[in-house]
């Protein structure tokens, strides 16, 4: 438990921190656009910025849900998306979630403006450009929805971040829009190859009430920007993946995400507990059966299993196909406990059985040559009679060989099971 605190506590450090950085991201975008915008005075950023807002507010007859095309048997409007990634903030297997951060830049052509205002706003020389900041709610804008979320259905990002109007003589208006996005999506594990597991997420974007003959999204690149991506501990980005489809008439944007597990931290936790357990386990038969803790030790063997078995269901998520194979393994390595307990009762009952039962002779013979009484006999001198064959020895015997037999079969349970979960690394 102190351990899942732990592990809890770090990650709050690696989200402040985060948060630190996108902190500074954002001042240092801010600064650089400061640096470069405006090659136009103040009053001409006043009029372009009145100039847009009474257009769309166009005497209290707001234009904002009209989309800015001229016309739209010339082809739909045209939205470029690109997804920036900063942070991978988590994947729960049990609830099927995953928690991103970034960014999305969303990047369109407003011709009404570029063909009504560009030209008389900036009634200069061709080739001067103007970049204004208009807010969110005032000017057009595709209603951009995350498909596939699990805890909000708006729009994605914050309305406060504003739409940036670049304009430039003699008639483009290019929009673009980069809110930071907080992301938590729903995404079906697939635990099998558990705690070696690979998950594939899918963001799935539309533009909610449009059909593809009036918005157009595209993608301007197969793959995300993950190139500031922040590390996780547990987490290990394979590769990224954007795509468009078109379903229902609407045009979709998949983002898709590939992971890996950071194995190391469950293989210490669970899987070398259970392989040592069942190596401890099988020792029970070297145990000296007069001590009588036999059946004690064993039945302390089959609980830590069970208590095992709960920790390691904890970590999965409680769905029955595909079934885990660590789930099964796990399983396995209890019934081994079961047969070890069962097995050690028999025994008790031979090492028990009185004497005047006779051994049978043909498990002398096999207690003889197994114990190399044979052998000692051959030699010579001395030349001793056989040693009469007890029922304690026959135990003895037999507890050597389910010592070796147990050990045997569980090393290679764990071969068959662990070896291709580990090669998938
Ligand atoms: C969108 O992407 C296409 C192809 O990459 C490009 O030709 C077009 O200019 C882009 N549109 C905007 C508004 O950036």
């Amino acid at each position: 438990m102190t351990e899942k605190s732990d592990t809890r506590g770090i990650m709050m450090l690696l989200k402040l921190e985060h948060l630190l950085i996108l902190f500074l991201r954002f001042l240092l975008i801010h600064g650089q656009y400061g640096d470069t915008a405006a090659t136009v005075d103040w009053a001409t950023q006043r009029s372009i910025y009145k100039g847009i807002y009474s257009h769309y507010y166009n005497n209290g007859t707001p234009l904002a849900d009209i989309v800015p095309v001229s016309d739209l048997a010339n082809g739909a409007l045209q939205v470029n998306m690109s997804m920036t990634l900063a942070s991978l903030n988590g994947f729960d297997a049990v609830s099927g979630q995953i928690d991103i951060s970034g960014s999305m830049l969303l990047e369109w052509e407003d011709e009404v403006v570029a063909s009504t205002l560009v030209g008389s706003l900036l009634n200069t020389t061709p080739g001067v450009s103007a970049d204004v900041l208009v807010d969110y709610d005032k000017a057009w804008a595709p209603n951009i929805v995350l498909v596939n979320a699990v805890d909000t259905v708006k729009d994605i990002g914050d309305t406060s971040y504003k739409l940036r109007y670049s304009l430039a003589y003699p008639n483009t208006a290019t929009v673009n829009w980069e809110p930071r996005i907080l992301l938590r999506a729903s995404c079906t594990p697939d635990v099998t190859f558990y705690p070696f597991d690979r998950q594939v997420c899918d963001f799935t974007y539309t533009a909610w009430g449009y059909l593809s003959g009036e918005i157009t999204l595209s993608v301007t690149s197969s793959e995300w920007d993950t190139t500031a991506a922040e590390a996780n501990g547990v987490w290990k980005i394979i590769s990224t993946e954007s795509q468009t489809f078109t379903t229902d008439g609407s045009d979709y944007v998949r983002f898709r995400l590939t992971i890996q597990r950071e194995p190391l931290y469950f293989t210490f936790n669970i899987a070398l507990p259970i392989l040592l357990l069942g190596l401890l386990n099988g020792f029970v038969f070297l145990l000296p059966a007069e001590s009588g803790e036999r059946i004690g030790f064993c039945i302390t063997c089959f609980l830590s299993f069970v208590v095992l078995m709960q920790t390691t269901m904890g970590f999965l998520p409680e769905i029955a196909s595909p079934m885990s194979l660590l789930c099964i393994y796990v399983f396995l390595m209890m019934c081994f406990s079961v047969f070890i307990n069962i097995t050690c009762i028999l025994m008790s009952r031979i090492y028990q059985k009185p004497a005047k039962e006779k051994v049978p002779n043909w498990m002398k013979t096999v207690v003889r040559v197994v114990g190399c009484q044979v052998c000692r006999c051959l030699q010579k001198p001395p030349r001793d009679p056989y040693p009469e064959v007890e029922w304690p020895d026959v135990a003895r015997m037999l507890d050597f060989f389910f010592f070796l037999s147990f050990l045997g079969s569980q090393a290679s349970l764990t071969f068959f099971f662990l070896l291709p979960l580990a090669t998938r690394y």
